[in-house]
């Protein structure tokens, strides 16, 4: 789905953020986390659902050799907003002991869910552990997380596409897009 569809969408507002730029932008974070990790083992570790479209490309634009694994987790709390209370509904494979393991997030919002979850990865013993996100809303931050790599801040506006969901919709936009306010307001 791309652009065209968009302007069709009574539910979407506009483009925000382009496919080429999204593009631009991971190939840009690829090369620092190349230069970084330069002689280290590397695990990439993506959070399900909406990281699968930033751990392709990212994985892709790496030029080296890296693992991946998954996890699943859900906030308990109601509907839009996390509670900072989670759960695994997916574990990872791999053993992380003295293992390079960065996360790759498509959004953080409040933190709270990577807080959790950057704390619960360090508790198994790894090497480091770091964060990769697509996106950033700092004005909804309510937990200090320290993320290494940042795709792209942007306002405390409900965003879609590209991994990103409203109701399941639109994680195969290949932008990213806003969602109308009447939607959801
Ligand atoms: P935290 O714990 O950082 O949770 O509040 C981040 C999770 O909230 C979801 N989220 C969004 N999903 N468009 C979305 O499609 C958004 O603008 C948005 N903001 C937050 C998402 O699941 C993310 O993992
Ligand atoms: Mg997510």
């Amino acid at each position: 789905m791309d652009a065209k569809q968009i302007e069709g969408d009574l539910a979407l507002d506009q483009t925000y953020i382009a496919e080429a730029d999204i593009q631009a932008r991971l190939r840009e974070l690829a090369a620092e986390i190349a230069r970084d990790y330069e002689g280290e083992d590397l695990l990439l570790v993506g959070v399900l659902r909406g990281a699968v479209m930033v751990m392709a490309d990212l994985a892709r634009a790496l030029d080296r050799d890296v693992e991946m694994d998954w996890m699943a987790v859900s906030s308990y709390g109601s509907g839009t907003t996390s509670s900072g209370v989670v759960r695994i509904l997916k574990d990872l494979d791999s053993d992380l002991t003295g293992r390079h393991v960065l996360i790759v997030e498509d959004i953080i919002d409040s933190g709270l869910t990577l807080s959790w979850l950057t704390t619960n990865l360090r508790s198994r013993k790894p090497a480091s552990v770091e964060i990769c996100t697509l996106l950033r809303k700092p004005e909804a931050l309510k937990m200090v997380v320290d993320v290494k790599y940042v795709g792209f801040d942007i306002p405390n506006a409900f965003v879609v596409g590209y991994g990103l969901d409203y109701d399941e919709r639109y994680r195969n936009l290949r932008d990213i897009a806003t969602l109308a306010p009447h939607v959801y307001a």
